[in-house]
């Protein structure tokens, strides 16, 4: 069995991020997204995975390389553009090679792996297997509708969902889905639809298997869902204290600080994980936050955030929340009056204030 990552697409619901980088490679509990799908598809027993990608594909293969770091052999796959999840698995044909294969989106995340499903499918050999999660709104999501075990029909974002049954951004694949994304038209936003394709395979007559997830499942697409991968992940992590601590600082609970870095005079109240080089000076830092390598909160508050590489926030009056903080991004207070706010916020930056 093969692997196929995607990891290519627009991400225009996480601009401004999504102009300098990948999405799928935002950290959550400091790890790149895409690595938990990588570590995922080899604890599966995957060697081989093929990875598509778009106008990031530089900065996914200086972070992925030749995937030995995961024991797997990587090959990259180019998209000219993001024409959809069907075109993606279109253009993999050569690589798939008739073989059966997992297709895996990049900036999912499943907190129990995918090992299960592999295996039932290896086993069942149906023409395509679907992971499906109940969601409390069906509208937002390619919604499945089930009868006798089978899935008998597809319905992408609909208006009055039949089930609350989500496609999870997870799919297995016989060599028979090639047919079916060659059979299929772009759709009004002109995609190739995976949903399409794989109506098509129902409507070939072949089998399409549900198989519903128990754990959770997060699509990080978007900002709070980002938030909350990051606290899913956290709520998982084990104490570990590398880091320098002083003595006027107070770690408490679940927390992660990596070599290297400094806490003073602050509280760490977990989950939480700081970085190798991170600094946190007469600061709060509360739950739910993750502080990436090289960053420093100084005289200020922090609570369920992400801040990336090399970002510092200094001398806030409030506390920072539910923020997402790209690299090397400076929020600070200026000593002088009158007291105002002074932005530099690139297109599509997002600043919400609290009073
Ligand atoms: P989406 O999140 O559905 O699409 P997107 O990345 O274009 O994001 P947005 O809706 O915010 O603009 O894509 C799911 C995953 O599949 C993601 O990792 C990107 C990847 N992808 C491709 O590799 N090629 C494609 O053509 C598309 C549409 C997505």
């Amino acid at each position: 069995m093969k692997g196929l990552i995607l990891s290519g697409g627009k991400g225009t619901r996480l601009r401004p991020l999504t102009y300098t980088s990948a999405k799928q490679l935002v950290p959550v509990a400091n790890k790149p997204v895409l690595f938990y799908g990588i570590e995922a598809l080899a604890a599966a027993g995957i060697r081989e995975i093929g990875i598509v990608v778009g106008d990031t594909q530089a900065e996914i293969r200086a972070a992925v390389g030749d995937g030995s770091a995961w024991g797997v052999t990587v090959t990259y796959i180019e998209q000219d553009a993001p024409r959809g999840l069907a075109h993606a698995v279109l253009i993999s044909e050569r690589f798939i090679d008739g073989e059966p294969f997992v297709m895996y989106l990049g900036d999912n995340l499943l907190n129990k792996g995918i090992t299960r499903f592999t295996e039932e499918f290896m086993r069942e050999r149906p023409a395509a297997q679907i992971l499906l999660a109940h969601v409390p709104d069906p509208q937002m999501f390619g919604v499945a509708e089930l009868s006798d075990g089978r899935v008998v029909r597809l319905i992408e974002k609909p208006k009055e969902p039949k089930s609350d049954l989500a496609l999870v951004g997870v799919y297995m694949f016989s060599a028979a889905v090639f047919e079916s994304v060659k059979r299929i038209k772009p759709s009004f936003r002109d995609e190739l639809e995976i949903t399409d394709a794989i109506q098509d395979l129902i409507d070939r007559g072949l089998e399409v298997r549900p198989h519903i997830v128990d754990g959770w499942w997060k699509d990080t697409g978007k900002l709070e869902d980002m938030l909350e991968a990051n606290r899913l992940i956290l709520d998982t992590i084990e104490r570990d204290i590398q880091g320098c601590v002083d003595a006027e600082s107070r770690v408490e609970g679940k927390v992660i600080i990596q070599k290297g870095a400094v806490v003073e005079r602050s509280v760490v109240r977990g989950p939480v994980i700081i970085g190798a080089g991170a600094r946190i000076v007469h600061a709060y830092v509360g739950p739910f936050t993750s502080i990436a390598t090289g960053a420093e909160i100084r005289d200020s508050e922090i609570e369920h955030s992400i801040v990336l590489e090399g970002s510092v926030i200094s001398d806030l009056a409030n506390r920072v929340e539910d923020s997402l903080i790209g690299k090397n991004v400076r929020i600070y207070r200026l000593p002088v009056k009158p007291s105002a706010y002074r932005f530099m916020l690139g297109d599509n930056s997002e600043v919400g204030i609290r009073w």
